[in-house]
């Protein structure tokens, strides 16, 4: 390897910087500034880890799911975010990171995942809630990343939000059903949105002016968006959406501001998400639980796996031995 001097450091850096103000997308092998590796690597493992500790909530209600089509379409969602995580700890890879090593963070508490999956599912209203607000506001967030200037998050981000859109979608339709069905079904229903609208909300992270990675994450063009106006962006979409369904959202001071041309909406309790955050939310300690036996009882399936393709590549080089050996005799 050749010694980058402080010159060719700075050429390096030229370039990079030049790429990125160009729109160009940076690939594994260009050059990279250190602390743009570790800001993407710490937020696709952060991405990662949230896809996968997210499908615990809901697959809590696949084996109650009101019906086999129900159960059918929620079976297909929470598998889409096992599909999410691959390809997100995938991306992670291309980085210099193993997969291993990020699990081993993320069960050790050493790497976060969203703040909004250590909320329970109560009832199954709440696989409704959950599509439209939780992956409605992932949509929102993921949406710009799909113009992310790191090549394989971009593209992985293609594919999740196409998916992503389906379960916003389900969840909405689950949620009319409810909302137009009996009494109890329609409390039922406006009881999940009143528990998930704040959590939901809080999803964008801190406000701007509190959010430590924000500018610099905007100036390497990893965020296209700030906190706050993805925010607004969110409440603006589920106004309308919380009208057509029937449903009220929980925040008397939600009402339309002519002059900005945006919904103004009450103010959100940060000493909640701090919490949550801090590992004191309802359900923190259950979800590492679950996944660290789950990760646990998965041992034998990595050892198969690993076996099976060391076998194939052994037969592979066998072959190879074989064809040169024709080929020289
Ligand atoms: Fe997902
Ligand atoms: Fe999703």
């Amino acid at each position: 390897m050749t010694a980058v001097t402080a010159d060719s450091q700075e050429a390096y850096e030229a370039v990079f910087n030049a790429a990125v103000a160009a729109d160009e997308r940076i690939e594994p092998r260009d050059w990279m500034p250190e602390a743009y590796r570790a800001t993407l690597i710490r937020q696709i493992a952060q991405h990662a880890h949230s896809e996968i500790i997210g499908m615990q909530p809901e697959a809590n209600w696949i084996t109650r799911a009101p019906s086999l089509r129900r159960k059918a379409i929620l079976m297909a969602k929470v598998q889409d975010e096992a599909g999410h995580g691959l390809y997100l700890y995938s991306a992670a890879e291309t980085l210099g990171v193993s997969r291993d090593e990020l699990l081993d963070k993320l069960h050790s508490g050493r790497q976060k995942y969203s703040s909004i999956f250590n909320y329970p599912t109560l009832t199954w209203a709440d696989v409704g809630a959950i599509g439209w607000l939780v992956d409605g506001a992932a949509i929102t967030n993921q949406v710009p990343l799909c113009r992310c200037s790191y090549g394989p998050y971009a593209r992985a981000m293609v594919r999740v939000c196409k998916e992503e859109s389906f379960h916003q979608r389900q969840g909405y339709e689950a949620l009319l059903a409810l909302s137009k069905g009996t009494p109890a079904q329609h409390a039922m229903a406006q009881d999940a949105v009143d528990r998930w609208w704040w959590p939901s909300l809080m999803m964008f992270g801190p406000p701007d002016d509190e959010s430590a990675h924000s500018a610099q994450s905007m100036a390497w063009k990893i965020k296209r968006h700030s906190n706050d106006e993805l925010r607004q962006r969110f409440v603006d979409i589920c106004v309308p959406q919380a009208e057509s369904l029937g449903l009220t959202l929980p925040d008397p001071d939600l009402r339309w501001n002519e002059e900005r041309g945006h919904y103004d909406f009450g103010a959100i309790d940060w000493s909640e998400f701090r919490e949550v955050l801090k590992g004191n939310g309802p359900c923190n300690e259950q979800r590492i639980t679950q996944r660290r036996r789950a990760h646990e009882e998965g041992a034998w399936v990595r050892e198969a796996a690993a076996a099976y393709a060391a076998k194939h590549s052994d037969r592979k080089t066998g072959d190879e031995t074989r064809e040169t050996g024709e080929a020289t005799a």
